[in-house]
């Protein structure tokens, strides 16, 4: 079998949770009782992924180094490389390019939670997929913060709109993408966007436009949560809390499956 690496994307500068990121990495913040980047590492655990690379700001690599190590508690590998400004997240398949060795992967934004009965099934079976990449959807009140996916009556893609003023759609694309080897060389003809980053949307309509982007919809029983607020950090430790206290569950613990 084809290996499939996985990636996690815990740059930025995490300004909307200032201070407390002027000194402690946002992907390194408590959720209720374990770090952030736990719960995004457990579901590339879970999906199987052996080699896992972790991209962060240079003076934090070290911190992420001292919680995870090499992942060899986990029986995986953690490898580790530096983004020096927030270019953008597509900037990850220009940064992983040597790393990914044409691998295809599996990226995870450093701070997205996701929980759920069916999500590891559904990650699995996309990445039994050879070619093309898949996002996931997943459906919001405030879908005008995020990269909103527009389907056809057929269930395919008609578009995907970055942060769109107005949009009947509340299909928000989440922080978890698939993609086949090609990500590095198509990353490298995208040009940076007004903010100056690489926009992942802008690659994944890359995708789209050559007829190779899927969408899978995360289904009701699965919960998304982002957490790049003092608000939703809250509201994503107190989901963990009751969660692991009344059904006895570990969530985003990397040993537990
Ligand atoms: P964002 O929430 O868009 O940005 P941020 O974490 O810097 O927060 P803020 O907007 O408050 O300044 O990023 C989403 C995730 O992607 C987060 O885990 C950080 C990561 N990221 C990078 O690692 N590098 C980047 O260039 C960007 C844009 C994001």
């Amino acid at each position: 079998m084809t290996k499939i690496k996985g990636i996690i994307l815990a740059g930025g500068d995490g300004t909307r949770l200032k201070p407390m990121t002027d000194l402690i990495s946002k992907q390194l913040l408590p959720i209720y009782n374990k770090p952030m980047i736990f719960y995004p590492l457990s579901v590339l655990i879970k999906a199987k992924i052996k080699d896992i690379l972790i991209i962060t700001k240079p003076n934090e690599q070290d911190s992420f180094k001292k919680i995870l190590g090499n992942g060899s508690k986990w029986g995986v590998n953690i490898d580790y490389i530096i983004q020096n400004k927030p270019r953008g997240i597509a900037e990850a398949y220009i940064l992983a390019e040597d790393w990914l060795k044409n691998s295809r992967s599996l990226l995870i934004l450093g701070d997205n939670l996701f929980f759920g009965h069916g999500l590891n099934s559904l990650i699995r079976k996309t990445l039994k997929k050879k070619n093309g990449a898949t996002i996931f959807a997943y459906q919001v009140s405030d879908p005008h913060r995020y990269g909103v996916v527009t389907l056809k009556e057929n269930g395919q893609i008609k578009n995907i709109i970055e942060k769109p003023k107005k949009t009947k759609s509340s299909w928000a694309v989440t922080g978890l993408y698939y993609y086949d080897e090609s990500a590095s060389r198509i990353v490298k003809d995208l040009k940076p966007s007004k903010r100056n980053e690489l926009e992942i949307t802008d690659l994944n309509n890359k995708y789209l436009k050559s007829g190779n982007l899927d969408v899978e919809l995360l289904g009701k029983g699965i919960a998304w949560l982002d957490t790049g607020t003092p608000d939703s950090l809250l509201e994503a430790a107190n989901y963990v809390k009751i969660i692991e206290s009344r059904q006895g569950l570990l969530i985003g613990n990397p040993q537990h499956d």
